[in-house]
C-alpha cells in the first residue's frame, strides 16, 4: 500500500518535473522521501535523537573522567550558583542546596573528628527516606569515603552479613532502627565497629549519638585534598541487591556508573523547572538515582519517607511535583484507591520508572491525566540501560542498528541456561521468541561486580558466548523482540523473583527456613497471583522425621529472620523433594502448580500475618486471594 503511494508520488513527480524548474522539483522530491521514511520508520527521528542525546552524554562522561569531575563537584556548583533554591522538601521543612551543602560539611566533620574514618573507607548506613540519607552520603563524599547502604527491613543474621560484606568499620543507623541495631550490638561491638545512631541521645552503651556530635560540628567547607585521590572509577556507593543466589550482595556503583545513573533524568527530558517527588527507597538504585539525579538538573526533590497510595496525589500537589518515580507496584496500587475527584489536580507530567504493565498504564493515564510515561530498563549492577524514548505501551526499548546496546540468546528454562550449539556458541533467539538478555562487557560498558564477592560477580558473567573469548553481563531476565524492534521484558530466570518491588532471592529463603525447628530441607520459588506484580513467595518444604509441622514456631522464625517481602506466603509440605528431575525441573513443576489446593494433595498452609500464624489453606483462602479480597 506504501509502495503504491511512493510510485504514484514518484510518477506524480516526474510529471510535474517537466513543467517546473529544476529547483522545485528537487525540493518536492526530498519532501517525498522524507514523508515516505516517516511512514516507512515512524520511530526513526526518536531514534536519531535518542541517539543523539546519549552521545551527548557519552562525550560528557568522558569529559568528566578526564577532570575527575563527580556528582558532588555538581552538588557544589549547585550550591554556589542556586544557593537559595529549594533542594529537599521533607514533610513540613525545606532545605535549600545551601543548607544541604552546610548539614553535609557538619557529617563530614563527625566523621573526621571520629579519627575512624580515613580517605577510602566505607560507612555503612542503615537510615529509610530522609534528608540525612542525603547529607550523609554527600559528607562521605566530601572527605574521599563512600557509603554502603544498608536495607533497613533486614535484621539479625542478614544485616550482619550485609554489615561484613560492605568492609566498613562504622555504622549509622536511624532513630528508629534503634531495636534493630541493638539486636546485632553485641557481634558489631566485638568487631570494633563504631556505631552511630541518628537520635539526640542514646540508651545503648556503645552507641553515639550522630546529631549530638553534628550539632556541635562546624558547617565550613572541607578542603578539596581529602578527595583528591577520587576518580571516576572510585565506589561512590555499594547498592544491595538479590543476586541470582545467596544473601544479597553488595553493588559498587563507581561514580562514573552514578553519572549514567543520574543522566537518566536529562534523558526522559525533566528539566531545571521541575520537582521530582522520591517515595521509592534511598537504599535502592531507583530512589538515590531520583535524588542525584535531581543534583544533576539542580532542581528540588519532594522526598517520602516511604510510598504510601493514598498520600502520594496529596504530595504531590503540596510540593508541587511535575515528576513521579515508580515501579510496577506502585501504579497498581495508585489505580487501586478510591477514586476522588481531585484525581487530576495536579502538576505531574512525566513518571519515570519500571515494570509497569500495559494495562495499569492505560488505568493510570485514564485516571489521572497525561502523564507522559517513561519505562526504563537496567540492573543496579548492571553495565547497560534500556529506555522506553518511544511512546510504545508495553515495550522497554528499542533495539536498532543505531543503538545496538544488547543480545538476546536462546534460553533452556529446563537447564537453567543458554543453549549453545555444536560448537559451544550461543545462538541468538529469533525476532519473536523470548531469549535471555546479555550484554558484552567492555572498556566502554564495565561491569563493576560485587564488592568481596568474586565469586558472585563471576557468576553474572557469560563467556565464550559468541566467539571465544568474549563476556557477557547476564542480565538474568528473559526479553522477547518484536518485528519493529520493541524490546519486551517476558520474565525473570535463575532463583530470585520480584515481590512487592524487592528482589527475593530464593536460595537465602531456603537456607532461612531450613533453620526451623521442624523443618527438614526447603525449596523457594515465586508463584503468580491474580491481580499482583511480581510473583508471591512460595516454599515447598519437607519435615524432620518424626515432627509435625509447627505453623507458629515457624511463622515466628520467618518473621524474625526475613524482611516481610521476603516470607513465603504460601508453604507446601511435602513427604519429601523430589529429587528425580534435576533441581530446576522440580521448581518449574512446582511453579506450575502454584497454590491451588485442587491441584495439590500435599497440605498448603498460608501465611495470615493478623493470626501471626501459617493457617491451613483452605477453598475459601484460595478464592479470596484469586479475587484480590484477602490482601496478601
Ligand atoms: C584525576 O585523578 C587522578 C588520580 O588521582 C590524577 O592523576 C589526575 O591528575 C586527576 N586529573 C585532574 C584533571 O585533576
Ligand atoms: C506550589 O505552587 C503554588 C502556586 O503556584 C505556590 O503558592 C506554593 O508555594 C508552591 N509550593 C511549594 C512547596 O513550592
Ligand atoms: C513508553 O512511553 C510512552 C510515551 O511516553 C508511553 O505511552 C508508553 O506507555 C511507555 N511504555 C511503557 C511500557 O511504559
Amino acid at each position: 500500500h506504501l509502495n503504491e503511494i511512493l510510485f504514484h508520488c514518484v510518477v506524480a513527480l516526474i510529471y510535474c518535473s517537466s513543467l517546473m524548474n529544476m529547483f522545485v522539483s528537487v525540493v518536492f522530491a526530498v519532501a517525498i522521501v522524507l514523508l515516505g521514511l516517516f511512514f516507512r520508520f515512524p520511530y526513526f527521528i526518536q531514534d536519531v535523537q535518542y541517539v543523539l542525546a546519549k552521545l551527548k552524554v557519552r562525550r560528557c562522561l568522558l569529559k568528566y573522567m578526564q577532570t575527575n569531575f563527580t556528582i558532588l563537584e555538581r552538588f557544589l556548583e549547585a550550591a554556589r550558583t542556586q544557593p537559595d533554591k529549594p533542594f529537599i522538601h521533607f514533610k513540613d521543612e525545606t532545605f535549600t542546596y545551601r543548607d544541604a551543602d552546610a548539614l553535609s560539611n557538619k557529617a563530614a566533620r563527625v566523621f573526621l573528628q571520629s579519627g575512624l574514618v580515613k580517605q577510602g573507607d566505607t560507612v555503612a548506613m542503615l537510615v529509610g527516606n530522609e534528608p540525612m540519607f542525603v547529607w550523609l552520603w554527600l559528607g562521605l563524599v566530601k572527605i574521599g569515603c563512600s557509603a554502603a547502604f544498608l536495607n533497613y527491613n533486614i535484621r539479625s543474621k542478614s544485616l550482619l552479613h550485609c554489615f561484613s560484606c560492605s568492609g566498613a568499620n562504622t555504622l549509622v543507623a536511624a532513630a528508629e532502627l534503634q531495636d534493630a541495631v541493638e539486636e546485632v550490638l553485641p557481634s558489631l561491638l566485638e568487631q570494633q565497629v563504631s556505631v552511630y545512631i541518628l537520635a539526640d541521645g542514646c540508651k545503648a552503651a556503645g552507641v553515639e549519638s550522630f546529631r549530638e556530635k553534628m550539632s556541635q560540628a562546624s558547617s565550613e567547607p572541607l578542603s578539596r585534598d581529602l578527595r583528591s585521590h577520587l576518580t571516576l572509577q572510585s565506589p561512590a556507593a555499594y547498592i544491595y541487591t538479590s543476586g541470582t543466589t545467596g544473601l544479597p550482595k553488595a553493588a559498587v556503583i563507581t561514580h562514573a556508573r552514578l553519572w549514567v545513573m543520574c543522566w537518566i533524568q536529562l534523558l526522559t527530558g525533566v528539566n531545571s523547572r521541575d520537582v521530582i517527588y522520591v517515595s521509592l527507597p534511598l537504599y535502592h538504585s531507583a530512589g538515590f538515582m531520583g535524588v542525584t539525579g535531581a543534583i544533576e538538573r539542580g532542581i528540588t526533590v519532594a522526598l517520602r519517607s516511604k510510598f504510601s497510595a493514598s498520600q502520594f496525589w496529596d504530595d504531590c500537589r503540596k510540593y508541587n511535583a511535575t515528576v513521579i518515580q515508580y515501579i510496577g507496584e506502585t501504579m497498581r496500587y495508585l489505580c487501586n484507591t478510591p477514586k476522588v475527584r481531585r484525581d487530576r489536580s495536579h502538576k505531574v507530567r512525566l513518571a519515570i520508572g519500571n515494570g509497569i504493565r500495559a494495562d495499569v498504564w492505560r488505568d493510570f493515564i485514564s485516571r489521572f491525566g497525561n502523564v507522559e510515561i517513561r519505562e526504563l530498563y537496567g540492573a543496579t549492577e548492571g553495565n547497560f540501560a534500556l529506555l522506553n524514548y518511544s511512546g510504545k505501551i508495553g515495550a522497554i526499548g528499542r533495539d536498532t542498528f543505531l543503538n545496538k546496546v544488547k543480545v538476546q540468546v536462546s534460553f533452556c528454562i529446563m537447564r537453567g541456561e543458554p543453549v549453545r550449539d555444536s560448537s559451544g556458541f550461543c545462538i541468538e533467539a529469533d525476532k519473536g521468541e523470548p531469549g535471555l538478555l546479555v550484554s558484552e562487557i567492555s572498556v566502554r560498558a564495565p561491569f563493576s561486580g560485587y564488592v568481596r564477592d568474586l565469586q558472585q560477580t563471576e557468576r553474572k558473567k557469560l563467556h565464550n558466548v559468541f566467539k571465544r573469548g568474549d563476556v557477557y553481563f547476564n542480565t538474568g531476565d528473559l526479553m522477547r523482540i518484536d518485528e519493529d524492534h520493541f524490546i519486551y521484558f517476558q520474565d525473570r530466570v535463575g532463583d530470585t523473583f520480584r515481590w512487592k518491588g524487592e528482589n527475593v532471592a530464593t536460595t537465602e529463603v531456603a537456607d532461612v527456613i531450613s533453620l526451623a525447628g521442624c523443618v527438614k530441607e526447603a525449596t523457594v520459588y515465586g508463584v503468580k497471583v491474580p491481580g499482583q506484580e511480581g510473583r508471591a513467595g512460595m516454599a515447598a518444604v519437607t519435615l524432620r522425621d518424626g515432627l509435625k509441622f509447627d505453623s507458629v514456631d515457624v511463622f515466628k522464625h520467618v518473621e524474625n529472620f526475613l524482611p516481610a517481602y521476603a516470607r513465603p506466603r504460601f508453604m507446601r509440605i511435602q513427604s519429601s523433594l523430589d529429587v528425580t528431575g534435576t533441581f530446576k525441573h522440580l521448581k518449574v513443576k512446582l511453579v506450575e502448580e502454584g497454590f491451588n489446593p485442587n491441584l495439590i494433595t500435599d497440605p498448603v498452609y498460608f501465611l495470615d500475618e493478623k493470626e501471626k500464624n501459617y493457617i491451613p489453606l483452605m477453598m475459601d483462602i484460595f478464592n479470596g486471594v484469586n479475587l484480590g479480597e484477602i490482601k496478601i
